[in-house]
């Protein structure tokens, strides 16, 4: 298929784009950086359109003669609104017989009302931020779209979150400091998986106007997580509990996270999705374990940090402490 990918530059859009490539499709990134994707994605045959999400002309240029969209665009929660826009302008750019595909995040769900939370579960966030997106969701799905409901993901290529810190502060031999109770039961998905299950819907008639769950490998706790992390590091494990009370204040004081505080009890009450659907609808199911997905990712950040390293010590070779800096370089 003719596939274009939003956000291609982001988490999902950018393993999106590998996964469709691998797929065999026709692939179209739409970035607000051409030169920022090209960095992370050499591969000539993805065609590259530069545009604003908020610019219909752009995205109708975007999405000329495609097929499907993978729409993974978003925006920090202070301009969450702006979601609305970029949805509705990527679903009029595709129309009238495409398909649209878009990740969810488990904000939509209140405290979960059973053990395992599948794409019929209420969405009764009581926070704002996640009642404005179950509103944004009714609206998508009523226009035929797919929506594939996600926990948090992580492994090469992931640039942001508290995985990231994790595996960051491990690899340095710091201590990590995971939010709330260290035992309790979650889960993380594998980015590759995460990509296989947004890519899954594409020429499928019945995904159409449909939600999916797409749950981790299996339950799992902070504790076994981070422990297999400083295993692949070859380091002796170093973790400690951030009380939720102190994590409220610490959000409290950054503006870009104040939104999120609302979203503290999905700590304390972790959601855990059920695959039954789309395993049954698309034939998904998660396939990277947590031990091999942890140490695929602590080898891309030992890489990472050599090519930086190897970079920063090309432009200033009499300065290795400023090639240790160049470590703290996010966006390569
Ligand atoms: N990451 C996860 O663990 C996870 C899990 C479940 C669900 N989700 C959901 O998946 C979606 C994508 O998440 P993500 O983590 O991949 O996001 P992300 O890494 O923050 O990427 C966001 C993308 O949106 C692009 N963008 C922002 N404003 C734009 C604009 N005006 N015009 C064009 N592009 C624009 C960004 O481009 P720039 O690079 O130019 O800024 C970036 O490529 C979100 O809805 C999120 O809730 C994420």
């Amino acid at each position: 298929m003719r596939v274009t990918v939003t956000g291609a530059t982001g988490t999902l859009g950018l393993a999106s784009v590998h996964m469709l490539i691998r797929a065999g499709h026709q692939v179209r990134a739409f970035v607000r950086s051409p030169e920022h994707f090209r960095r992370r994605c050499s591969e000539e045959r993805v065609e590259v359109v530069q545009g604003n999400i908020l610019d219909r002309a752009d995205v109708a240029t975007a999405m000329e003669g495609a097929e499907a969209v993978v729409h993974c665009v978003d925006f920090p929660p202070r301009q969450f609104a702006l979601n609305w826009d970029a949805v509705r302008h990527a679903l009029e750019g595709v129309r009238p017989s495409g398909q649209f595909v878009m990740p969810g995040n488990v904000w939509v769900y209140g405290p979960p009302q059973t053990e395992r939370v599948g794409p019929d579960h209420p969405k009764a966030s009581p926070a704002r931020l996640g009642a404005v997106l179950a509103d944004l969701e009714k609206a998508v799905l009523a226009q035929g779209a797919t929506i594939v409901h996600l926990p948090e993901v992580y492994g090469p290529g992931v640039w942001k979150g508290r995985l990231r810190t994790s595996f960051e502060r491990a690899l340095a031999g710091k201590t990590v400091w995971f939010p709330g109770d260290l035992d309790r039961p979650c889960e993380f998905l594998y980015i590759e998986d995460a990509a296989r299950a947004l890519i899954a819907p594409l020429g499928r008639r019945q995904a159409r106007g449909t939600d999916y769950t797409a749950p981790g490998y299996a339950p799992i706790t902070p504790r076994v997580f981070v422990s297999l992390i400083f295993k692949a590091t070859g380091r002796p494990p170093r973790l400690r509990s951030l009380p939720l009370a102190w994590l409220r204040v610490m959000d409290l004081l950054r503006p870009e996270r104040r939104a999120l505080r609302e979203f503290s009890y999905l700590l304390q009450c972790p959601i855990l999705l059920d695959g039954t659907r789309i395993r049954h609808d698309l034939g998904w199911t998660p396939e990277v374990d947590y031990a091999d997905g942890v140490r695929r990712t602590v080898r891309w950040f030992r890489k990472l940090k050599r090519e930086v390293i190897a970079a920063a010590e090309a432009l200033a070779p009499s300065n290795p402490t400023q090639a240790e800096t160049g470590w703290q370089i996010r966006r390569l």
